[in-house]
């Protein structure tokens, strides 16, 4: 299954890009997602996508050839081997790895002056996460996270609402998504093997979720979480008509629910599915003193608004909803959140989607994890980096 996009290049032609100084970029993992970042690389006209690179030998290659990019070199048996070729004269890399493997090429990356445009979820474990802190503080590099829903006109309308006070102080969080049947595995088993995608739909998912929210209202601290996590339908072999096996390899969950305490007296209440007997695990409800907010969620959850969102507050003393129609959300999200990367490398300016930012959510996937193994709440704790 190819990674299909429109070519925008047209759309772009306002932007003033300064296309003297290219950015030159390698691709470190080059399956299903890397194809989107390739497309929208290609749509900046100032990138050169000079290197890519796979565990898997021929990968990158035949990934780089469909786009008549011939001259790039792939032959790299991982992404140390691609950064340490110093003769590509590297200045970025996008990390399209699968999640247990999102760590060690930012690091590494980081650590050898590049700048590091990084996949979701962040990473598997908040140690993990924090180690890659680490490395992007000593190297005053620019390090993004790929939450491109966070360019979605939608998105941001609910962090506008938010902001203008017209819900009031926020209480409580209902949050998450589901899909009746929705394992991913057609292009492989990247997504279900403990050691390739180290957590499932929490991770996967989960993490568009908890960025929506956490995002809309201004990034609280997690202080605490009780997490619950189960495999029933991922370790069916009956839920994988043709691929029996798949459930002998599926190592991580595909439901997961938590009830989580944020920093400001927020409560987060959180559940995510890749399958369940049910249509939907809920919309998002975002309730304030003033009002409260219903996202409707999406059928196939994957980050955007399932359709028009309604404010509940009182008119006069009495209780009235007012719509937020669905807006149109520009173009290609996948462009804006690369785009927005290599602008903030080429003006210096702050990542667009910073880890000091997604360190919460990653904080609170951890702890959902945690918990959910040890069978009792546990406590947050970020250390300073
Ligand atoms: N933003 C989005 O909309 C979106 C959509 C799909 C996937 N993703 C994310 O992208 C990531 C990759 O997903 P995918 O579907 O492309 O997975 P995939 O399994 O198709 O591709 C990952 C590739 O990385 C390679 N790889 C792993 N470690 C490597 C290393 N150290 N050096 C070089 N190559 C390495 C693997 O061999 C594999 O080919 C995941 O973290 C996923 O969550 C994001």
């Amino acid at each position: 299954m190819a990674y299909s996009s429109t070519d925008f290049s047209e759309k772009k032609k306002d932007a003033v890009i300064d296309t003297n100084r290219k950015i030159r970029v390698g691709i470190v993992g080059c399956g299903w997602i890397a194809e989107a970042h390739l497309i929208s690389y290609l749509n900046c006209p100032d990138v050169e996508v000079v290197a890519g690179c796979d565990l898997v030998p021929g990968k990158a290659k035949a990934l780089l050839d469909r786009y008549n990019l011939t001259d790039a070199k792939t032959d790299y048996p991982s992404h140390k081997e691609m950064i340490d070729d110093k003769s590509l004269k590297l200045d970025a890399i996008s990390v399209c790895t699968y999640n247990c493997q999102h760590a060690a090429p930012c690091i590494y990356g980081l650590q050898n002056g590049l700048h590091v445009l990084v996949e979701k979820p962040f990473t598997v474990t908040l140690d993990e996460a924090v180690e890659v802190m680490k490395a992007e503080k000593a190297s005053g590099k620019v390090l993004s996270i790929g939450f491109q829903p966070r360019f979605d006109a939608n998105m941001q309308m609910i962090k506008k609402i938010v902001e203008s006070g017209e819900l009031g102080k926020i209480y409580y969080i209902q949050t998450g998504g589901g899909r009746r049947k929705g394992i991913p595995t057609p292009l492989g088993t990247s997504f279900i093997e403990k050691d390739t995608g180290g957590l499932g739909a929490l991770a996967d998912i989960g993490c568009y979720s908890l960025d929506m929210v956490l995002n809309a209202v201004g990034n609280p601290k997690p202080l605490t979480v009780t997490g619950y996590k189960s495999d029933f339908f991922g370790k069916d072999p009956n839920f994988y008509p043709g691929h029996p096996e798949y459930a002998e390899k599926f190592g991580v969950d595909d439901f997961a629910a938590a009830f989580v305490r944020l920093e400001g007296d927020i409560i987060l209440d959180f559940r995510i599915s890749w399958a369940m007997h049910m249509d939907t695990a809920g919309d998002t409800l975002i309730l304030g003193t003033k009002g409260g907010l219903k996202i409707p969620s999406t059928e196939c959850w994957n980050g955007s608004v399932g359709g028009a969102m309604r404010i509940f507050h009182d008119v006069c003393g009495e209780p009235t909803d007012t719509v937020v129609p669905i807006l149109p959300s520009g173009e290609d999200l996948f462009l804006q959140k690369v785009r927005a990367f290599l602008d903030a490398i080429k003006n210096g300016t702050p990542s667009p989607i910073p880890s000091s930012q997604i360190i919460y959510n990653q904080a609170i996937l951890d702890g959902i994890a945690r918990s959910a193994e040890l069978g009792r709440e546990v406590t947050i704790e970020i250390p300073e980096i």
